[in-house]
């Protein structure tokens, strides 16, 4: 870890080597004019209240918390934002002092890329997302807050779909089925919240779910289209957006928690494609 006068800043996560965050938050710091330290940390599973404590006392401020340690950084957080109690995941810890403050910029993150940088509308809209998991359940706040007509959660193991559905009704028009109870069902937004991309998989869904000017979204993201982006072009989705954007908007929401500035994500978005 190093050490400096600078706040520091990191990322931590098993694996961490591929993470693009320092290079986001450099741009973002240069952008703003923020002087501050931001750097990838390897944790060993078990480890992330160790590291926390040391961190924090040599000038850490803040962490982004990645794969494997959401619920660790949920568990740890002294005090947490309604959102990150909702969505049951932290993605951004806060250090002050000894308090640790815990957020998620995830669904943000999303609904930011989806409307602000593709310009896709939410409100009256019909949405499938497809999986169950942390990241789905991260999501279902911010995109049920716009208001779509409908959204329906779609998943291999249908009883978390169903929880999921329960969680969130209080928030919109939100139901659950399995794959097989898509057919002859059709959507205007679909998004890919599975870890299926990561294994190179696609989730098993029937023919004909897009509706005209349907938009497909992978919340995974690659150098080349996700097996479920190439099953969406096939399929006649109008628009197929990979998860890049995500990062990036949900990165900008952290530096905007810690450093009250939101930066422009459009050329770091830009620099990354490159
Ligand atoms: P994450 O935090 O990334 O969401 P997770 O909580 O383990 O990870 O959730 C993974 C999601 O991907 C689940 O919805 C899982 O389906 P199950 O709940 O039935 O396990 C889904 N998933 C993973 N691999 C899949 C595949 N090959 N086909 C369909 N769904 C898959």
């Amino acid at each position: 870890m190093t050490q400096s006068t600078f706040d520091h800043y990191a990322v931590v996560g098993n694996p961490i080597s591929h993470s693009k965050s320092p290079l986001i938050h450099a741009e973002f710091a240069k952008q703003t004019g923020e002087q501050l330290i931001y750097s990838a940390e390897l944790v060993e599973p078990g480890q992330l209240k160790n590291f926390v404590e040391s961190f924090a006392e040599k000038n850490g401020k803040g962490l982004n918390i990645t794969v494997p340690f959401k619920m660790d950084a949920f568990k740890l957080a002294t005090e947490l934002s309604g959102r990150a109690q909702r969505a049951g995941a932290v993605n951004t810890l806060t250090l002050t002092g000894h308090k640790i403050s815990g957020d998620t910029t995830d669904g943000v993150g999303l609904l930011n890329d989806l409307t602000k940088n593709h310009l896709q509308q939410i409100k009256n809209k019909t949405i499938l997302l497809v999986g169950a998991g942390g990241a789905v359940r991260g999501v279902l706040e911010p995109l049920l807050l716009e208001s779509p007509a409908s959204l329906v959660i779609a998943n291999r193991t249908v009883s978390k779909a169903q929880q999921l559905a329960q969680d969130f009704s209080s928030f919109g028009n939100i139901s659950a089925c399995g794959f097989n109870d898509l057919n002859d069902k059709q959507f205007d937004i679909i998004i890919n919240g599975t870890s299926a991309s990561l294994s190179g998989d696609l989730p098993p869904l029937p023919d004909n779910l897009f509706l005209e000017n349907a938009c497909a979204y992978d919340m995974m993201y690659a150098k080349n289209p996700t097996v479920f982006m190439q099953w969406a072009k096939q399929q006649g989705a109008k628009t197929v957006l990979d998860g890049l954007g995500m990062l990036v908007e949900q990165a900008a929401e952290s530096f905007y928690i810690w450093r009250g500035k939101r930066p422009e994500t459009q050329s770091v978005i830009l620099m990354l494609r490159q």
